[in-house]
């Protein structure tokens, strides 16, 4: 029976076995998704011996993310762009990295965009970093970063800047464009940059229970921009609702876990699902959201 796992520390609070769960039942699929909570300290033991241990793959969880590239056979140029890796693929005893965040954020909002001129990006953080990845993917005009610790966004730019010298990959660096259509603006003046906008991301932790709101201006935001928060608990969090109440499209960000577990399946199970595609519906995020 194939296996594949998340790896994090802590991991009880991750969905993502009831998601991949889902699935291997749908597709009548006979495998087996864990959680796995690896101390840092013993992740580079549990990823070496994870194809002998009978792993076809696993997602990685926080605080994996970033120290696991080093453990990995090879590197695909997603991953290295963000500086993280969510998924692996073991294949012939060698194990790929690559991140699938970016893509899950882009599909979730790709059928609810309503322009491409211009995006702000709230946070600088390793989620922020995925989402300017998808941004540029999507092909968005310019793209404003602005965080609290704004050295950290200026970093973020940095980092992409010396990502594309280094790497010289022209499939990744007609994804990327350079780096001119992105600008860092300070954390106080978060409201007026949202004038013409066509799109609001928060990747803060912000708003998530237990934490403060996100506290924001929207009155400069036209009323056709898109609105949409990483945070998915609570599902509808304090400026999603804000920008509800003003008559704005929001989308919540259960689909971004949903839409980055796709690739994750399709990969470890291709075979097993013989050409069929893993899909995010109504009825999986019904599922997930059941207590
Ligand atoms: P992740 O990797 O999930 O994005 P993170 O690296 O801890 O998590 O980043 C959290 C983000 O929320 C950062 O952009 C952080 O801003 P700083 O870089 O200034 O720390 C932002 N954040 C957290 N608490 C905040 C607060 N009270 N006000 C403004 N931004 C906050």
């Amino acid at each position: 029976m194939k296996k594949a796992c998340v790896i994090g520390y802590p991991v009880s609070h991750s969905l993502s076995p009831k998601l991949h769960g889902f699935w291997l039942k749908k597709y009548g699929i006979e495998g087996e998704y864990s959680a796995q909570e690896i101390r840092p300290e013993a992740l580079a033991d549990f990823i070496k011996n994870m194809a002998v241990n009978g792993f076809c793959g696993a997602n990685l969880t926080i605080p994996h993310k970033e120290t696991v590239m080093k453990l990995l056979d090879e590197l695909d140029d997603t991953a290295k762009a963000i500086g993280a890796v969510n998924l692996i693929v073991v294949k012939d005893g060698k194990l790929s990295g690559t991140n699938t965040d970016a893509y899950g954020f882009a599909e979730n909002i790709k059928p609810h965009i309503t322009g491409k001129n211009k995006a702000v990006v709230l946070g600088a953080g390793g989620a922020a970093r995925a989402v300017i990845y998808a941004l540029n993917m999507l092909g968005f005009a310019e793209i404003i970063i602005t965080n609290r610790t704004k050295e950290r966004a200026e970093e973020l730019l940095l980092s992409y800047q010396r990502m594309l010298v280094s790497s010289g990959n022209n499939s990744l660096d007609s994804c990327l464009r350079g780096n001119d259509n992105i600008e860092v603006a300070d954390w106080q003046v978060r409201g007026e940059i949202l004038k013409n906008a066509d799109l609001l991301v928060n990747t803060t932790s912000l708003g998530m229970a237990g934490k403060e709101p996100l506290d924001i201006d929207l009155s400069e935001l036209p009323k056709t921009a898109l609105v949409t928060d990483i945070v998915y608990n609570p599902l509808i969090t304090p400026l999603l609702a804000q920008a509800q109440a003003r008559g704005n499209p929001t989308v919540d960000g259960l689909g971004m876990l949903l839409h980055q577990a796709v690739p994750a399946f399709a990969a470890w199970f291709a075979k097993e699902l013989n050409g069929r595609k893993p899909e995010v519906t109504q009825e999986l995020r019904d599922y997930i959201l059941a207590k």
